[in-house]
């Protein structure tokens, strides 16, 4: 089995066993790594493999420039960078937002345990940037953590929901157009009629391709695909979207996510075109690197790993100027010489994550490649930025009680604030 230098062991297992095996990169929604090459170190993940494999699209400039044209915003800076990099079928929600037809956004989070990091809220806060233009709805899938860990129980997993609810609130999302449940207590009624119909056509070999279940897989976990599908249908909530299914089929969710979670709605958009229900559109995300460096993602059980939300300023500081993995030189001197490389320096790639300002960041990747900034002073501005970004939020978070927690959870309609030319669903 190769060693791995720089790898850190995921939320569940430590590198899975088939790819310690092959040394292959692997991106499922249970296994994120990057290749381990001959060394035994592990390589980032290479995301162009990803859309060839998966069969997305990039996203490219042409498509940037249509959605600035469209909505009138200019692009996120994770859709500048490339953070947010490949879509399915996102241009067919320009054409319905143009047209002022309506769709919703989805998106979700498996409540695993109370300690959120910086990576986790990576999807969030795209998608609370993109509800500013469109309403929401996002699942909370505390069964699929239950299924998917050999520890934990029913009661501690409902447990985690309403702390990750409250840290998904503090992204600072809009309780008229969010609609947060629990799977839990949700699963019934429509959202079951529709988890069935999924189910039915979904055989065992496929739910074995596509994720890499065995003969030893409990049948939960078979099923689980079912349940994160069927949210993507717009008829699973009769309270926002109403009682006619043939209308409310029609509508689309687009659903914003970690490249990882692919998987799950490949499968949902094959059985929406056999069923006639709108498919989902998608747009996917880069992972945050894990504090040790490429190839990794920050894990909610290794410290060393991440950067959490409930972090000190000073935790900040110790976790990055301990952990953070360099691209510098050695010696100053040889630092000075050749420069550092931007591409793997794990403070660098924090900073592409959350530093706004576009020149300031060019300038910062200039100076550090000359050799003109040190890794120390690099280190500096990028504690400087998650200080900030996890102090607003830590604000945020204090203001979020349970009162607010059930305004978001409570089944209602929603406003619908799409394009202003849009229906009223
Ligand atoms: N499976 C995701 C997790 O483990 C949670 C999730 C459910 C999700 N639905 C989603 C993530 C839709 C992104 C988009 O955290």
């Amino acid at each position: 089995m190769a060693t791995t230098v720089n790898a850190v062991a995921l939320d569940e297992s430590p590198i899975p066993e088939h790819v310690a095996a092959t040394g292959k990169q692997t991106v499922d929604p249970y296994n994120v790594s990057g290749e381990v090459g001959e060394d035994g170190v592990m390589k980032a993940i290479d995301y162009s493999k990803l859309v060839d494999e998966f069969g997305t699209k990039r996203i490219d400039k042409a498509l940037l420039e249509r959605f600035e044209k469209v909505t009138g915003k200019k692009p996120h800076r994770f859709l500048r960078r490339g953070i947010v990099f490949s879509h399915r079928d996102f241009e067919l929600i320009l054409d319905r937002y143009e047209r002022g037809e309506p769709f919703f956004l989805y998106t979700g989070r498996g409540p695993s345990s109370d300690s959120v990091h910086v990576g986790h809220t990576i999807p969030f806060e795209f998608t609370k940037w993109l509800q500013d233009t469109f309403d929401l709805v996002i699942m909370l899938t505390d069964d699929e953590k239950y299924l998917f860990s050999e520890k934990r129980t029913v009661e501690e997993v409902q447990g985690y929901c309403s702390s990750n609810a409250k840290d998904i609130i503090a992204i600072g999302f809009d309780p008229a157009k969010t609609f947060i449940f629990s799977d839990f207590d949700y699963v019934g009624g429509a959202f079951y009629r529709n988890i069935v119909r999924l189910s039915k056509h979904i055989t065992l070999n496929q739910a074995r391709a596509i994720f890499g279940f065995n003969d030893s897989s409990n049948i939960g976990k078979i099923h689980f695909g079912s349940i994160q599908g069927a949210t993507s249908w717009a008829s699973s909530f009769p309270h926002i979207f109403g009682t006619d299914e043939k209308k409310s089929n029609a509508i689309p969710a687009l659903i914003p996510c970690a490249i990882d979670q692919d998987p799950y709605f490949r499968m949902t958009r094959d059985v929406s075109a056999r069923l006639h229900f709108a498919k989902p559109s998608l747009i996917h995300a880069k992972f945050l690197d894990a504090l040790q460096g490429p190839g990794t993602k920050m894990s909610a059980s290794i410290d060393e790993s991440a950067i959490f939300m409930k972090d000190t300023p000073n935790q900040i500081k110790n976790k990055i100027n301990k952990y953070a993995f360099s691209g510098g030189k050695v010696s100053v001197e040889e630092h000075r010489e050749k420069g550092g490389d931007t591409t793997v320096d794990v403070s660098f790639q924090y900073l592409r994550f959350f530093l706004e300002d576009d020149a300031e960041l060019e300038r910062i990747r200039l100076e550090y490649e000359s050799g003109k900034l040190l890794t120390g002073e690099l280190k500096a501005i990028c504690i400087q930025e998650l200080q900030k970004y996890v102090a607003a939020f830590q604000e945020r978070r204090a203001q979020v009680s349970d009162e607010t927690v059930d305004l978001f959870m409570e089944r209602r309609a929603l406003r619908w604030v799409g394009n202003p030319q849009a229906p009223r669903v």
